[in-house]
């Protein structure tokens, strides 16, 4: 253990997360959808640790290979701790939940190296996104360690987890510092607009699904309904039976009528 790794437990979440423990703890107080959240955050970490083992193959700098290959066995282990988390808890529970709601957008978990594409980027700007991705985790897994009270298995795990990510903040902020020494702050503004920017979209696209299901719930609810009454209204109208419009009705007793 690094002296970085003895920091974890500093981990303070800033206001708007401390804000919203509420809905965090609404969010995880379902079993079935904490269960169903592990997994999905076992996901996201491992995806996580493909993409460092990647970086640590692309560098040219030796220590952050080093790095880069340790953070990526850190992202790997988190996915097997919640992987193994989530499939025990889903199976102590008895009757499946109804709900498939995860809120993802207020508790994605980690995000990792996100949508960033490793191979276009240089040792600073990855350094940078790391370390705000990092800090982001370790701020957010302090709020769900505190609001799984109920749940003492799963807060051990997030704990546990919370401890690396609190070491992933610290080691890339301390590399970005020493990998561009005079650049380093203008590269964390950059890194910062990106995630501001990629959030916006988040939120964007979050909105315009519940504007979109909302729109179409709208038009089965009060549309539908009033065209099916328009039909029928309009067939009660119509006589009843075969009837050719505009022609006058054939002669029963002659050729031409
Ligand atoms: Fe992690
Ligand atoms: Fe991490």
């Amino acid at each position: 253990m690094s002296v970085a790794d003895g920091q974890a437990a500093q981990i303070d979440p800033h206001g708007l997360e401390r804000l919203l423990y509420p809905l965090h703890w609404l969010v995880f107080r379902d079993g079935w959808r904490r269960g169903r959240k592990l997994l999905r955050f076992a996901e996201t970490e491992a995806d996580g640790g493909r993409d460092l083992a990647r970086a640590a193959e692309l560098t040219g700098d030796a220590l952050l290979r080093r790095l880069y290959l340790r953070h990526a066995e850190d992202e790997q282990r988190h996915a097997e701790l919640f992987r193994r988390r989530g499939r025990s808890l889903l199976s102590s529970l008895s009757a499946p939940g109804s709900s498939t709601f995860e809120a993802n957008w207020l508790a994605p978990g980690e995000r990792g190296l996100d949508d960033l594409r490793v191979d276009a980027e240089t040792d600073g700007t990855l350094l940078a996104f790391l370390h705000l991705s990092e800090r982001a985790a370790a701020e957010r897994f302090a709020v769900y360690e505190r609001v799984l009270a109920s749940d003492p298995d799963t807060r051990r795990v997030f704990a546990e987890i919370l401890r690396d990510e609190a070491f992933h903040m610290n080691y890339t902020h301390a590399q970005l510092k020493r990998v561009c020494p005079s650049g380093y702050k203008k590269r964390l503004f950059w890194a910062r607009a990106t995630r501001l920017w990629k959030g916006y979209l988040r939120i964007a696209t979050a909105l315009a699904s519940l504007i979109g299901a909302v729109v179409l719930l709208l038009q089965y609810v009060v549309l539908l309904p009033l065209f099916a009454w328009l039909a029928k209204r309009s067939a009660l109208r119509e006589p009843a039976g075969f009837v050719a419009r505009g022609e006058k009705p054939a002669s029963l007793t002659g050729q031409y009528g």
